[in-house]
Formats: C-alpha cells, sequence, structure tokens
C-alpha cells in the first residue's frame, strides 16, 4: 500500500516534470512551425484555388522566416537580386498615371478577402502604414512619411523609377521589407502602379504641396 502510493507520487512529480519542462521550451521555442502551418491552411478552406497556392511561402519568404527577417548580407544581396529579376517595367517607359486615380487607390483598403464580392478591384492601403497627404490625419507609421515624397527627390527620373520597383516589389529594394510586394503578387496592377508613383511625384500631387 504504501509502496504503490510512493510510485504513484514519483508518477505524479514526473509527469508534471514532463509537463514543465515541455512548457518551457515551448516558450523557449515558440510554437510549433507544424502546427501553425496545419492551423493556417484549415483557414484557407474556402478560398479560391489560386490563393491556396499562397499559402506555401516562395523562397524569398522562406529565407525571411528562417532568418526572422534579419536575413545576413549574403542572403539579403540573393534576395533583392531574385526580386529585382521578377519586376516588369511598363513596356512604355512611362511611370507617371493620373495622381488622383492614385490618391484613391492609396486610400484604399478593401481587396483581398473572402467576403469580397467577386469584381472587387484591390487597394494599395499605403495609408495603413504611411503618412502621405498633410491633411489626411489618419495613418500608421509602420513605414516611413512619404509626404513631399517627389518635391524632396526634385521629381529626379532615377527616383521615379526606385518607386516604381519599390511598390512593385518591395524586396527587390530592401530585403524582408514589411512592405507588401504589390505587383509581383498582383495585388496592383501595371496602371494602379503608374497612378500610385505619379501620386507620389506629380508637382500637382497634394503629397507635394
Ligand atoms: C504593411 C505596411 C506597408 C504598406 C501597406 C505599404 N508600405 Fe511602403 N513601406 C513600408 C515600410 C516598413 C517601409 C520602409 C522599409 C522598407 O523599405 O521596406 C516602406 C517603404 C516605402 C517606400 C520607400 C521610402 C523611402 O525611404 O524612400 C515607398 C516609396 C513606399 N513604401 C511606398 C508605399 C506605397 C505607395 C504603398 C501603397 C501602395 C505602400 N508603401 C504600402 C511599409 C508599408
Amino acid at each position: 500500500m504504501n509502496r504503490s502510493l510512493t510510485l504513484a507520487t514519483l508518477a505524479l512529480v514526473a509527469s508534471s516534470w514532463t509537463m514543465t519542462t515541455a512548457s518551457a521550451q515551448t516558450a523557449a521555442k515558440g510554437p510549433d512551425p507544424a502546427i501553425v502551418d496545419r492551423y493556417m491552411k484549415s483557414t484557407f478552406g474556402k478560398a479560391p484555388p489560386e490563393w491556396q497556392a499562397r499559402i506555401e511561402p516562395d523562397e524569398t519568404l522562406k529565407t525571411c522566416n528562417a532568418y526572422h527577417n534579419d536575413v545576413p548580407s549574403a542572403e539579403a544581396d540573393k534576395i533583392v537580386a531574385r526580386e529585382l529579376a521578377r519586376v516588369v517595367y511598363p513596356v512604355d517607359g512611362k511611370f507617371l498615371g493620373n495622381w488622383k486615380e492614385g490618391a484613391k487607390i492609396a486610400n484604399n483598403g478593401r481587396g483581398g478577402q473572402f467576403s469580397d464580392p467577386p469584381d472587387t478591384v484591390s487597394g494599395g492601403n499605403c495609408y495603413a502604414c504611411h503618412q502621405m497627404e498633410q491633411k489626411e490625419v489618419s495613418y500608421g507609421t509602420l513605414g516611413p512619411s512619404l509626404t513631399n515624397y517627389g518635391k524632396d527627390r526634385k521629381y529626379d527620373p532615377e527616383e521615379i523609377k526606385n518607386a516604381y520597383t519599390k511598390v512593385y516589389d518591395s524586396q527587390a529594394v530592401f530585403a524582408c521589407s514589411n512592405m507588401p510586394r504589390f505587383g509581383v503578387n498582383k495585388v496592383l496592377n501595371e496602371q494602379q502602379i503608374k497612378d500610385i508613383i505619379a501620386f507620389l511625384f506629380d508637382p500637382e500631387s497634394p503629397i507635394n504641396k
């Protein structure tokens, strides 16, 4: 009787020790990535087939994930080179569209949701992370302020091209950027990106006033 009680106590102690160790390990290492992946996949059940493919991280995201976005410079160089090769520049060589349209796109956070009607045109949601027009008081600060963006860069054609590259594929400029890759991921089309670039660079745009 006494002996079996001792054994039971020992078993209890042992099991609680194992549990403590396991949860300590979870806390140290974070959740098991396989469990997180399974959960993510399960939430994409209703998504259309072309979205299903997006659950798989591409080479660039895999590298960024592996380093928690803090990539060594050799890996960063590889990412920038790979992403730069994916940027499609306008065949007409013109980077500037209509700034008024660009202003609307920058302010539009719709699109990319399961509940959207099928013909929903996605916006850029730039204000979620950037200050742009000075009169707009509601904006996020994850990214730098883009107020006076064109004026500060003297409307330099090289800067205009760089901004197009940045919006088309943020990681072609900065590896593991937090900014979406709007062109590569087909969130915005070429004309929309041109309109956004005009919003940044047209001297008449309220961004530069
Ligand atoms: C989820 C947040 C997020 C969104 C949305 C976002 N950006 Fe960014 N953006 C960033 C961050 C963070 C940086 C700075 C780090 C970097 O370069 O990636 C940045 C940098 C930039 C830069 C370079 C700024 C410089 O220092 O010269 C430009 C231009 C830019 N964003 C434009 C846009 C435009 C236009 C949109 C909308 C179509 C947009 N961003 C949407 C986060 C975002």
